[in-house]
């Protein structure tokens, strides 16, 4: 299982923010952004890891993480010219993944929850993860029955038919880049991961799972906020045991 983290965008919701750096490398409480994908990750039992970044601050990441041996991990590094949408991680990743399973993580999305066991169970097709939300139309919306049986996936929509977000981090065997590669562009100019999923879901190999702990895409100023009290919360209750 190799494993990719898209830290690519222009981040223009975290304007002014972002015109000095990259939203991934911004602190969430007392470490940068993309330290929690990565442990996400390593924590999950992926070591090659591929982080897929934009053009300007690209000599910023590799500063910061280097080869990856300070994670335990190993790094290689892609640049997404400009942000083509989520999809396309699967397509600058293809020699990288090499035919295997890889597992696809957003840089800005913030879990604390341990994926080790899906990984470890993971066979083929592909698996996503829901969450439950107030605010489902800002998200993917996943719609399924009580066997957790995927009914639909929409981007967005504006009658979501449930309350559970689909988060940022999908696990896929190796027909991913193909599947993407034949999405066409969205209105929004994207190449969509609805799109690519979708196509598991038309094959019926895909599964849900829900997430029960913690999960925040840190990327609006309220939840870049919420999700550092958070973990501040959490390195308080570990200190003072
Ligand atoms: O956070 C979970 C949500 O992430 C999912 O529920 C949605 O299905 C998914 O489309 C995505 O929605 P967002 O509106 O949060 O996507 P956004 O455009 O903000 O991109 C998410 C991250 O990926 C962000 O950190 C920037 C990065 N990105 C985005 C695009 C479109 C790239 O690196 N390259 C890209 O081309």
């Amino acid at each position: 299982m190799k494993g990719i983290i898209l830290a690519g965008g222009n981040a223009t919701r975290l304007r002014p923010l972002t015109k000095i750096t990259s939203k991934q490398l911004l602190p969430v409480y007392d470490k940068p952004m993309i330290f929690y994908p990565i442990e996400t990750l390593v924590q999950a039992g992926i070591k090659e890891i591929l982080i897929i970044v934009a053009p300007d601050y690209a000599g910023h990441f590799l500063n910061l993480l280097g080869s990856g041996s300070d994670f335990g991990a190993n790094f290689s590094y892609e640049v997404q010219q400009k942000p083509g949408g989520l999809s396309e991680a699967f397509i600058i990743g293809e020699k990288f993944i090499d035919g295997d399973s890889v597992t696809m993580i957003l840089g800005d999305n913030i879990f604390d929850h341990n994926f080790s066991e899906h990984i470890k169970n993971f066979e083929s097709g592909a698996v996503v993860f829901a969450k439950e939300v107030p605010d489902p139309e800002r998200y993917g919306v996943i719609e399924f029955d009580e066997n957790k049986n995927v009914l639909s996936i929409v981007e967005k929509p504006e009658n979501p038919k449930s309350n559970y977000a689909m988060v940022g981090i999908y696990i896929c065997d190796n027909k991913v880049s193909g599947f993407a590669k034949s999405v066409k562009p969205s209105d929004r100019g994207e190449i969509e991961i609805t799109e690519t999923i979708n196509q598991y879901l038309d094959k019926k190999e895909l599964k849900v799972e829900i997430i029960e702990g913690m999960w925040e895409d840190a990327g609006t100023f309220d939840s870049l906020l919420k999700v550092s009290n958070l973990i501040a919360e959490k390195e308080r209750g570990v200190r003072n045991q």
